[in-house]
């Protein structure tokens, strides 16, 4: 039985690959930060399911910027295989604390590659969650792995700091350790402030009545989105080649942030007529087609509660999302598509889920939280 490390457990990756080794026979250890409040609802299903579980998932306590506590778990669990997934992950906050995100993103990084040096573990394999956000203000369209580097914010220059500093332990000291460079990846599982998520979330609660508009910033950003479980896999397949290499996992199609928001909304019966320019463009309902929308949610028992809400509550006419430049970017990613061809030649890697099933797998999801909870 392997065992494996994952670092950032109780985040959206963190918690598909859980699921993933622990269905390929693997012991899982994860690293949670104390926290004020529960941070495991990610995991918490995992021990509902005994099968899977089979007293196969160690938590530990534990943060990146703790040095002495790294040393302690890695020669308590000795690991087989890391995966580093744990990060301050979001870009637009990276500029309120850059001083943090280096701390974890970056150095959180070499602080993991010296303690492997130190505890001496010759033969772990060691996953780094790099990003597309290396590429930036793109340097060449589509990018792959050969595409120069341009970060545009903290947090992209933090893991530009990752990328290299795994590239230089793999040379310097012989560390098997990987670079996956992994395009954005979402789910339901997705944090609540990025934007796909915040769009699907509050298409659900306008539709249910919660909330009146959606608010976003840049809305003609472009973005190669995929489907995270099938990302969390091709992390594994990574770590199961014979030699430590960097991939980009994408899925080769790009959209803009106004595609993602129209397709939600049209998942839902609501075509979008976009009016005014920049912060005062507007979105307002042009029609509304009440059997999209029920055929949507035709597996729910709280269907009828839905429609009848649904049909009194929202107009033609009425404005249901707003721009707001709280939410641009000091410097923005305008453009991102990958080229994922030698992760499909070399590890057999394919995003399988398309834009449009993506969207309505997020929108189905959070409608049904909706109707489920109230919220
Ligand atoms: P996420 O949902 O934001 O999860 C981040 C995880 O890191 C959470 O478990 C978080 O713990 C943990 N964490 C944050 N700071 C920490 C610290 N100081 N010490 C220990 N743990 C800490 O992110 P994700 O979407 O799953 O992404 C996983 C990794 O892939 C990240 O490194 C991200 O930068 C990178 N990445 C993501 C994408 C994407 O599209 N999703 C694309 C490319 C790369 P809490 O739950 O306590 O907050
Ligand atoms: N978050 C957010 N909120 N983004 C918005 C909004 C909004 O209200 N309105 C427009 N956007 C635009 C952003 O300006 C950006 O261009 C795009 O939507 C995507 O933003 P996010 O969903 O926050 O993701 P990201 O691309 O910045 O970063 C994610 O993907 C990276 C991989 O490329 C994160 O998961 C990073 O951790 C990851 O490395």
């Amino acid at each position: 039985m392997k065992t494996a490390l994952i670092t950032g457990i109780t985040g959206q990756d963190g918690s598909y690959l859980t699921e993933i080794l622990l269905k390929k026979g693997y012991r899982v250890h994860g690293i949670i930060r104390r926290s004020s409040s529960f941070n495991t609802g990610r995991i918490d299903h995992l021990y509902e399911n005994p099968d899977l579980l089979n007293k196969k998932l160690f938590l530990h306590y534990g943060d990146l910027v703790d040095t002495s506590n790294l040393n302690r778990l890695l020669e308590k669990i000795e690991p087989d295989e890391i995966y580093n997934l744990a990060a301050q992950s979001h870009v637009k906050v990276s500029f309120q604390i850059p001083d943090y995100t280096a701390q974890v993103d970056a150095l959180g990084t070499l602080r993991f590659l010296d303690a492997i040096r130190e505890v001496g573990l010759k033969q772990v394999k060691f996953y780094q969650a790099s990003t597309s956000e290396l590429y930036g203000k793109v340097q060449e369209v589509p990018q792959n792995e050969k595409t120069p580097f341009y970060p545009r914010s903290p947090y992209g220059v933090a893991k530009l700091y990752g990328y290299w500093i795994i590239v230089n332990y793999r040379e310097a000291y012989n560390i098997f350790a990987s670079n996956g460079i992994l395009f954005n990846h979402e789910s339901p599982r997705r944090g609540e402030t990025f934007v796909s998520r915040k769009i699907t979330r509050a298409a659900s609660r306008i539709a249910a009545g919660l909330q009146k508009e959606l608010t976003l910033g840049n809305l003609n950003a472009k973005r190669d989105w995929g489907y995270a479980p099938e990302y969390c896999e091709g992390m594994w397949r990574i770590l199961q080649h014979k030699k430590a290499d960097d991939f980009v996992l994408a899925t080769g199609e790009t959209h803009t942030v106004r595609e993602f928001t129209e397709l939600t909304f049209q998942q839902i019966g609501i075509e979008l007529l976009w009016k005014g320019k920049a912060e005062n463009e507007k979105g307002y309902i042009k029609s509304i087609d009440l059997d999209k929308a029920k055929k949507l949610i035709s597996y729910s028992k709280n269907k009828k509660v839905y429609i009848r809400d649904f049909t009194s509550r929202l107009k033609k006419g009425e404005a249901i999302v707003a721009v707001d430049p709280n939410y641009y970017r000091p410097t923005e990613v305008d453009l991102l598509i990958g080229d994922a061809e030698k992760a499909r030649k070399i590890l057999g890697w394919k995003a399988k889920t398309r834009f449009e099933d993506l969207v309505t797998l997020m929108i189905k999801a959070d409608l049904e939280k909706v109707l489920k909870r109230g919220f």
